[in-house]
C-alpha cells in the first residue's frame, strides 16, 4: 500500500523564495518538508547564470531576512558570492531540501482539511505522496507555477497547455494530443478531446480506481488497456491514501474502445514526440497538463503562471495554500511574502 507522509507545511522549491520561507518557519519552530526538482539548491544561481553576473540591485535590497551579508561584500554582489551567501543561509537555518523531487499535483481534500500532494522522486522514479496542512509554492515566477517540468519539455515544439486554460476539444480534431495527469480533470479533458475527434492519449502513473462499486461490471477488465484497478475499494482507498476514486464511465468506455490510448509514464520529451516508459516513442502535436494546485472549489490559484489575485493579496490562496516569490518584486518581494505567510500560518 502506498503511504502518504504527513507534514505540517510542504514547501515546494529551494531557491531564495523557498529558502526564506524555510528560515522563517524554522525560527518559529514550525515543522516543514521542502522538495526541490533539481539536485541542488539555488540551481538557477549555481548553474544557469553566467559567471560575470552580479545582482542588479545594491546588496541592501538583496539581503534575505535574518542574515546579513558578510563584511566586505561588494555593493553589487557577484553571482559566486550570492551562491556562497545562500549556502551559508541553508547551513544557518539547517535547511534540508529533498532534491530531485518534483511536485506533479496537489488537490485539497475537504473532508480531511489537508492538501494531498503527488510528487515524484526522480532518482528512483517513484511516486511519493504528502498530506500537508499548509502548502507553500515557491517555484519561481518563470516556472509557470503549475506545469511540472518533465525532462525535455522546454524543447517541445508543439503546444503545452494547462487544463486550467483548456476550453474545448474543438480545435484539436485529428490532432495527436497527450493528456498528462489522470485525475478527474485529466479524465474529463481526455473525454472531451476524444469526443471532438482528437487522437487522444493519457498518461497514467498509477492504478486508477473506478467510481462505483459495480465498476468491474461496467468497465470490465481494463488491464489490457494499461489500467489496473487497485486492490482497495474506493472508500478504503480514499481513507488510506487520500486519493479519490476517478475514471468516469464515459472515459472508461472510450479507453476500452481504444479511442483513448493509455501510457504509464513519460521518460522524456523530444521536439515532436514523447518517449514513454518501455521506450515507445509517439509523435504529439500538443501536451495538455491536467495538473496543478486545486482548492476546494476546483480552481487554481494561478493563471498563466501568476497568482490571479493582484498585489498585495497575491500570496494568499484558499485552504492553507500560499505562494512566495510571485510579486515581480525580486528578493525584497520574496521576504515580504514569506513574512506574510508565516504570520497567517501561526494564527
Ligand atoms: C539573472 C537574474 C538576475 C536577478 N537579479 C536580481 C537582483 O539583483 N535582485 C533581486 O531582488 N532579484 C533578482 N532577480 C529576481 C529573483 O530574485 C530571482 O529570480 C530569484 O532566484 C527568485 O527566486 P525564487 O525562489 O522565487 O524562484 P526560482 O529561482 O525560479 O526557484 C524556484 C525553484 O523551484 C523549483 N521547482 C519549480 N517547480 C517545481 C516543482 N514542481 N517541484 C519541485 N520543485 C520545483 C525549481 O527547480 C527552482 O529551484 C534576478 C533574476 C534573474 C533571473
Ligand atoms: C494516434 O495516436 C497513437 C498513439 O497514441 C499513434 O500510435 C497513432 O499513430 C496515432 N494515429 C494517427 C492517425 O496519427
Amino acid at each position: 500500500m502506498e503511504m502518504a507522509e504527513e507534514v505540517v507545511v510542504l514547501v515546494i522549491g529551494a531557491e531564495p523564495a523557498g529558502l526564506v520561507t524555510a528560515a522563517c518557519l524554522a525560527r518559529r519552530h514550525v515543522p516543514y518538508v521542502m522538495v526541490e526538482r533539481e539536485s541542488c539548491s539555488a540551481s538557477l544561481w549555481r548553474h544557469r547564470t553566467y559567471d560575470r553576473l552580479k545582482l542588479h540591485l545594491a546588496k541592501e535590497f538583496c539581503e534575505l531576512p535574518h542574515m546579513a551579508y558578510p563584511m566586505g561584500t561588494p555593493t553589487y554582489v557577484p553571482r559566486k558570492r550570492f551562491v556562497e551567501y545562500l549556502d551559508g543561509y541553508i547551513d544557518r537555518f539547517r535547511i534540508r531540501p529533498r532534491y530531485r523531487t518534483v511536485v506533479e499535483s496537489a488537490v485539497y481534500d475537504d473532508g480531511r482539511s489537508r492538501w494531498v500532494v503527488s510528487a515524484r522522486d526522480m532518482a528512483i522514479d517513484v511516486e511519493v505522496k504528502f498530506v500537508a496542512r499548509f502548502l507553500v509554492i515557491a517555484t519561481g515566477e518563470n516556472s509557470k507555477a503549475n506545469i511540472p517540468l518533465v525532462p525535455g519539455l522546454p524543447g517541445f515544439v508543439g503546444e503545452a497547455i494547462l487544463s486550467s486554460v483548456y476550453k474545448s476539444g474543438k480545435c484539436y480534431t485529428r490532432k495527436n494530443i497527450l493528456v498528462v495527469g489522470a485525475g478527474n480533470s485529466g479524465m474529463e479533458v481526455a473525454y472531451d478531446l476524444a469526443t471532438h475527434g482528437a487522437n487522444t492519449s493519457i498518461v497514467v502513473r498509477r492504478p486508477l480506481n473506478g467510481n462505483l462499486n459495480a465498476a468491474n461490471v461496467i468497465f470490465g477488465d481494463m488491464s489490457k488497456h494499461g489500467i489496473v484497478r487497485p486492490k482497495m475499494g474506493p472508500l478504503l482507498l480514499k481513507s488510506q491514501t487520500g486519493r479519490s476514486a476517478i475514471i468516469d464511465v464515459g472515459t472508461a468506455k472510450l479507453i476500452r474502445g481504444g479511442f483513448i490510448k493509455v501510457f504509464t509514464g513519460i521518460s522524456t520529451i523530444n521536439a515532436n514526440s514523447v518517449v514513454f516508459h518501455g521506450g515507445k516513442e509517439v509523435p504529439f502535436d500538443a501536451i495538455l497538463f491536467a495538473t496543478g494546485y486545486k482548492s476546494t472549489n476546483g480552481e487554481s490559484m494561478f493563471k498563466d503562471g501568476f497568482p490571479k489575485k493582484g498585489f498585495p493579496n497575491h500570496w494568499k490562496g484558499e485552504d492553507g495554500l500560499y505562494c512566495v516569490g510571485f510579486a515581480r518584486r525580486g528578493l525584497t518581494g520574496i521576504a515580504m511574502d514569506a513574512k506574510n505567510v508565516i504570520e497567517v500560518l501561526l494564527k
